[in-house]
Formats: C-alpha cells, sequence, structure tokens
C-alpha cells in the first residue's frame, strides 16, 4: 500500500494520506481532491525524532509548544529539508508539521518508515469531513480505504503557527485556542487573511462551504420557515431543520458539532442556512471563521 492515498481518522478532521516523502504518491491527493497546487499539504508525524529529518532547524517557541500540545491540533511551519517534495510545500521552503492525536492514527504513524502528507478529506473547498463516512461518501469512488476512527473528537482543523519572524503568527485559527498558545509562549500574531497572503497560501476567503447558500442572521427569525435552516450556538430548538451547536454553551462542543450540522443541514430538504456567530474566545474564533469563510462566495 506505498504509493495510494488513504482515509485517516485524525482528533480534528479525517486526512487524505499518502507517503509524503513520494512525490507519485502525494500527487494522487491533489488529483483525487481536485486541489490546486498552490495549496501545501500538512506533514504528519508519529515520534520527535521524525521532525529533525524534515526540518532545519527548531526554534525554541516552537519547541515548548511542542512539549505543551503534541501530539494536537498544532501544526508548526518551519524551515525545510530537502527529502520533503516540492510537492508538499508548493515550492515553499516551509513545510508544515504536526503529531495528530488519535490512537490509531498515533499507532499507524509509529509503525511506518515515512510521514503521511495529509490534507482534509473533502472535495477542494467542501466542508472537512468528521466521520469516515463522510469521506465514502464524496470520495468513495477514488479512496480504496477509509480507516474508521469514529467521530473526530475536536471537529476543526488545526491551528497553524509560523516561526519566520520574530513573533510568531498563526496563520490559522483552528482546535488549539490563541490562549493556550499564547499561556505558553506568550503574545503571538493573527494573520490569517486569504487568497492573496502569500503567508498563508491556501487560506482562502471562501472555503469550508456547503452548497447550499449560508449567510449570517437571526435563526430565532427563521424558525418556522420550512425553507431555512438555522444553527444557533446556544438554545433548546434542536430539530432537523433547527440546530443548536451546544445546549449548554460550550465552545468545545460547538466546534466538534459544526461541520456535521452543516453538513446534514446542505443535505436536507431546504433552501438556505441562516446562522448566528458565536462568542469570539478559545475554540469560537476558529468556529466564527469557518462560519464566515463558508459564508463568503
Ligand atoms: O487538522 C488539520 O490540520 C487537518 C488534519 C487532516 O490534520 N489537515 C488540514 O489540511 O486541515 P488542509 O490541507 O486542509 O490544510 C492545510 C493548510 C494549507 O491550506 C495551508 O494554508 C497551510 O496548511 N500550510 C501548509 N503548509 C504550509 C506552509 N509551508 N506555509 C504556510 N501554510 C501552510
Ligand atoms: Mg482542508
Amino acid at each position: 500500500m506505498q504509493g495510494i492515498a488513504v482515509g485517516i481518522p485524525t482528533e480534528t478532521v479525517y486526512g487524505l494520506a499518502a507517503n509524503a516523502l513520494n512525490a507519485t504518491a502525494v500527487a494522487q491527493i491533489f488529483e483525487i481532491k481536485r486541489r490546486p497546487t498552490f495549496d501545501p499539504l500538512i506533514v504528519h508525524i508519529g515520534k520527535i525524532e521524525q521532525l529533525n529529518e524534515l526540518v532545519e532547524s527548531i526554534p525554541q517557541k516552537a519547541s515548548q509548544l511542542i512539549d505543551a500540545f503534541w501530539p494536537g491540533p498544532l501544526t508548526l511551519i518551519l524551515k525545510r529539508k530537502d527529502v520533503v517534495p516540492d510537492l508538499v510545500t508548493s515550492g515553499l521552503e516551509t513545510v508544515g508539521v504536526r503529531m495528530p492525536n488519535h490512537p490509531i492514527t498515533l499507532q499507524l504513524l509509529q509503525e511506518l518508515p515515512f510521514p503521511l502528507a495529509a490534507p482534509s478529506a473533502n472535495p477542494f473547498g467542501y466542508i472537512s469531513p468528521t466521520r469516515a463516512q463522510h469521506v465514502v461518501d464524496q470520495l468513495g469512488n477514488e479512496v480504496q480505504y477509509v480507516l474508521d476512527g469514529g467521530e473526530c473528537q475536536i471537529g476543526v482543523e488545526s491551528t497553524i503557527i509560523s516561526f519566520e519572524e520574530e513573533t510568531p503568527c498563526i496563520l490559522r485559527l483552528g482546535g488549539l485556542s490563541v490562549e493556550s498558545i499564547e499561556s505558553v509562549i506568550g503574545g503571538v500574531k493573527i494573520n490569517i487573511q486569504s487568497t492573496s497572503n502569500p503567508h498563508a497560501p491556501g487560506m482562502l476567503l471562501s472555503h469550508y462551504s456547503p452548497r447550499k447558500p449560508m449567510h449570517e442572521g437571526k435563526p430565532m427569525e427563521y424558525i418556522n420557515d420550512a425553507r431555512v435552516g438555522t444553527i444557533q450556538f446556544q438554545g433548546e430548538t434542536n430539530q432537523s431543520k433547527n440546530r443548536i451547536l451546544s445546549s449548554t454553551g460550550n465552545l468545545n462542543e460547538a466546534a466538534q458539532r459544526l461541520f456535521k450540522t452543516m453538513r446534514e443541514l446542505d443535505e436536507s430538504d431546504i433552501e438556505k442556512i441562516v446562522f448566528e456567530f458565536v462568542p469570539e474566545e478559545g475554540l469560537g474564533r476558529a468556529i466564527n471563521d469557518r462560519l464566515r469563510r463558508a459564508a463568503t462566495k
């Protein structure tokens, strides 16, 4: 199975994985996802020693984050070594690396003699999968194997942080909160723009999108409108077309349910989706980022 791409579970979202050091295997990922090659992939490792084989050096603050949060939903952008194929990094001098925190995939990575490059296992631009079935539903014709590791516990992609400048910079808000990162290494910059931002390639403004139009509004006003699906942060009206992300207002639970909720509404018999933003703190920032991108057409 050296040269093929397979679906793997992680704690954030399911990935479409192939041997990161084999450009032919990696090429399949781009083909299956219909992903533009200017959008670099994240390399997944199971042992800390593997990091030294992939990157030139590890800044002190990166080391501190590794000690505190790996395995976990944190991707580090570091200066790459030549073994990493250009296709993985889209020709950049840096590579994104993370150690995922999922028992099955961690074991797989520890047993394999090579790291795995893996983007989220969805067609480019669509909502990321948080269950094995989501991968089968969308890529089942092209992907022969999906390792079923159950439902993803975090539910949004990893936080991406770069160390190219003096002050570390967050390029994608994700499953590890800014507050957690700052509690270990102090202040960071946040630079999560989009299309035209060369530092966050692939962070397109329009992304994570359902096929049905999605926009911000007051969900309560549409509760009885059969054509409109709603996503509320908290509350009690959890019906098939009126969804709440967390009855108790817990942002971690809301993150865990976000993509599944968007996906199910997209597949249901409604015409559009109206959502409200969640509090801009903890994982709420990543949730709002995904909602904003899903709503941009
Ligand atoms: O949680 C996750 O990170 C999931 C799971 C499967 O690990 N993976 C994931 O991969 O979200 P993907 O391909 O959907 O997003 C990877 C993003 C790219 O779009 C790009 O924004 C950023 O990571 N990235 C990768 N390498 C980079 C680099 N060298 N410099 C800057 N950004 C990079
Ligand atoms: Mg993705």
